[in-house]
């Protein structure tokens, strides 16, 4: 699918690797509808990147707000053609700690946002595609996730967020095999460490220690680097049901 035809809704589209792929999307002539919980900076980021681009405050598990939200798109841009899903939230809580066992409804909560808010996005998402009329590659739509290399390597204290991106990969391949009838492609990117307001936060010697893990090149991801990945993988339309990790080659000890 051809980026400057391109209308997506990004979810996480506020911050850190989503929002990267906004501009990369806006950039090569897309469209897209933030959206994302975070109002002031997704109002913000779209109020910068002119009247391609509208900010939808809403939460991803709310069947709701989402589908305001993608009215919304529809309303100012005409059509949705890629969902893109960044949303997430990241927890570090072991299964068993000095406070007990891990909460259980923390764990549900991170299930909730990063696993069943990414279905969310994507169900509501492919109902919306079905309308579009397809290009010459005969394609109405594209759904690019987002895992993580925990989804693979998960750390201790990841029991959760391990899980509900493991999840996320795993449900790659059904969801594309669902949707291809429909036109519509399924991808993951499984990012290995990248430099956002979520590893910012950490102390200068973490974030040091961290940028010495990968193979080559030793340094924390740039966003930039995802939102490429993400631009292909809406891009190229013989890439289907794949997760592909993006990490410098890191295996997390
Ligand atoms: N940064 C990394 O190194 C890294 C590595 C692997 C995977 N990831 C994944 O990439 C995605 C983006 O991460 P990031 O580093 O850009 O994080 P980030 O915190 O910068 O951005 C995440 C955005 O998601 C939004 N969000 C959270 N819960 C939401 C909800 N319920 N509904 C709508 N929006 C919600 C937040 O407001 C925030 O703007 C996440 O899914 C994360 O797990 C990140």
């Amino acid at each position: 699918m051809k980026l400057n035809e391109t209308v997506a809704i990004v979810t996480g589209g506020a911050s850190g690797l989503g929002e990267a792929t906004v501009r990369e999307i806006i950039a090569a002539g897309g469209k897209a509808a933030i959206i994302d919980l975070n109002e002031e900076q997704g109002n913000a980021l779209a109020d910068e990147l002119g009247d391609h681009a509208i900010f939808c405050k809403a939460d991803v598990c709310n069947e709701q707000q989402v589908t305001d939200a993608m009215d919304a798109c529809v309303a100012s841009f005409g059509r949705l053609t890629a969902a893109v899903n960044f949303a997430g939230i990241a927890i570090a809580v072991k299964t068993l700690g000095k406070d007990g066992p891990h909460p259980l409804k923390l764990y549900q909560k991170v299930i909730d946002i990063n696993l069943i808010g990414t279905f969310n996005v994507s169900r509501l998402a492919s109902e919306r595609m079905q309308k579009n009329t397809a290009n010459e590659d005969g394609e109405l739509g594209v759904i690019v996730n987002t895992a993580s290399v925990a989804a693979f390597d998960g750390q201790k204290g990841q029991s959760a967020y391990g899980a509900s991106k493991a999840g996320v990969a795993g449900l790659t391949l059904p969801m594309a095999r669902d949707l291809a009838s429909y036109g519509v492609r399924v991808n993951t990117i499984a990012p290995g460490l990248f430099l956002t307001p979520m590893l910012a936060a950490l102390p200068e010697e973490a974030q040091e220690a961290l940028s010495k893990q990968p193979l080559f090149p030793k340094r924390l991801g740039k966003p930039a680097e995802i939102a490429k990945l993400a631009c292909f993988m809406i891009e190229c339309a013989y890439l289907n049901a794949e997760v592909i990790r993006l990490d410098g080659g890191i295996r997390l000890p």
